[in-house]
């Protein structure tokens, strides 16, 4: 499901206008809908009933403080990777018990401060780091629980960027040392390492890569129960696909039918299982909307130029991503009857949607046919809602965009955007380090 939609021939977030919320907060604007949100938690949750796992919302995907305190209400717990994402997630009034804390490079201070606050589980990524944490928790005199994140060699058949579980990535631990890690904690006082942690990419659209993952996970688990090592939790990581282009995804059952057979005896073992989902929750549940500022027609080509580009929306030029846009406020009656490259209409014409940076690469869409288009008028880039504002960049000095949340009739600012002003606030005359 997706919040947004065509009603009378104007495009609305739930029961709001776009067009009234442009002319209210101005563009480029993100704009998030709450139902959304909701849905595809408790999507997730349906399918995933079985193993009553706890969702813990990537917070990298959408740290926007009003989307996390919705996802929260609904049950999620949060997938942090950096003291940031941390305090955002506790500022969302989220439990330190409800938190999984991941990243390769956590630093002392980093790893003392989720120690010291409690996190519920947290990720080490190296055995560098599990000597570290071992230290610093009894140095604090304080329990954590560990997961050992390993990489399972498995590729997720996703873009490079986003592949993180073979050994050519930085993540994770190899499974063949995972033995000799437990081992070493095995009388720890403090840090307990009693957990596993999987990701192997995102989005991850073969449900069977999941499969592979987990049953090198499974045989692990097996020679650590062997040799006396109780593993209590499972995390199965993130990566489930939003439908960016109409039927591209499996739905949630179809990773649950894929995962949940395997793992479910474990749960009769007394394992808690983690997901860490971000881009299924938060992508199709966010819009970014755009002004025209410019039709420039040449010779061989028609480009549409935004208020922002990539500044805004890095990923169709960092990841060759597809997002759909369409104006919010067709002319001529064109609604679109499908989010995909081919609409279905005529009185298309082909042209580059392009933002206004000095860089090439500052595209939203290439060779993408749409509506006549004039200056002014609004543009939707649909399933926004994930890597679009947390990946958002000042680049040529462009202020960063507003974001807004609308929930049924209501539409509330949830991040005012940034002035002129308070892009040079953190810059002062060279004065010399103290
Ligand atoms: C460790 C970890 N968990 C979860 C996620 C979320 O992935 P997705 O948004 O595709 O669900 C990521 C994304 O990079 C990740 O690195």
């Amino acid at each position: 499901m997706d919040g947004f939609a065509f009603i009378d021939g104007h495009l609305h977030a739930e029961r709001v206008r776009m067009s009234t919320i442009a002319e209210r907060a101005g563009t480029p604007t993100f704009v998030y809908s709450a139902a959304t949100l909701r849905d595809h938690v408790r999507k997730l949750r349906a399918a995933f009933a079985p193993l009553d796992p706890l969702p813990c919302f990537s917070v990298k995907s959408c740290p926007n403080l009003s989307v996390l305190r919705v996802v929260a209400v609904e049950g999620c717990g949060m997938d942090v990777v950096s003291r940031g994402e941390l305090r955002r997630a506790l500022a969302a009034g989220v439990e330190p018990s409800r938190i999984a804390y991941a990243g390769v490079g956590k630093t002392r201070e980093s790893l003392e401060e989720a120690i010291t606050i409690g996190v519920g589980c947290l990720n080490v990524e190296s055995a560098e780091e599990l000597e570290l944490v071992a230290r610093v928790a009894a140095e604090l005199r304080r329990p954590i629980s560990l997961a050992l994140r390993v990489n399972p060699d498995v590729d997720a058949g996703t873009h490079r960027h986003t592949t993180t579980g073979t050994k050519a990535t930085k993540f994770g631990v190899g499974v063949e040392r995972a033995e000799e890690l437990f081992e070493r904690l095995r009388d720890h006082s403090f840090a307990r390492l009693e957990g596993l942690h999987l990701h192997i990419g995102s989005p991850v659209l073969d449900t069977s890569r999941y499969a592979a993952a987990i049953d090198v996970a499974l045989a692990l688990i097996e020679r650590l129960r062997r040799r006396g090592h109780a593993i209590r939790v499972l995390d199965l990581g993130g990566g489930f696909g939003a439908d960016y282009e109409t039927g591209q995804s499996p739905s949630p059952q179809a990773y649950a039918d894929a995962i949940v057979p395997r793992v479910l005896p474990l749960r009769d073992q007394g394992v808690r299982f983690l997901l860490e989902p971000g881009r299924f929750i938060a992508a199709n549940a966010g819009v970014l909307l755009l002004r025209v500022v410019r039709v420039k027609r040449e010779a061989t080509k028609t480009f549409v130029i935004c208020d922002a580009g990539m500044n805004a929306l890095l990923r169709p030029s960092h990841y060759d991503a597809f997002h759909f846009i369409w104006p919010a406020e067709p002319r001529d009656g064109l609604v679109p009857t499908r989010r995909a490259i081919e609409t279905g209409l005529a009185g298309l014409a082909p042209c580059d949607v392009v933002g206004p940076l000095c860089e090439t690469g500052d595209y939203l869409a290439l060779d993408r046919s749409l509506p006549p288009l004039r200056e002014g008028d609004l543009l939707a880039t649909f399933t926004a809602g994930a890597y679009g504002m947390s990946m958002a960049s000042r680049y040529n000095a462009q202020p960063l965009p507003a974001e807004v949340l609308v929930d049924g009739d209501r539409a509330a600012l949830a991040r005012r955007r940034e002035s002129l002003d308070e892009l040079l606030a953190h810059e002062t005359d060279p004065e010399a380090l103290a």
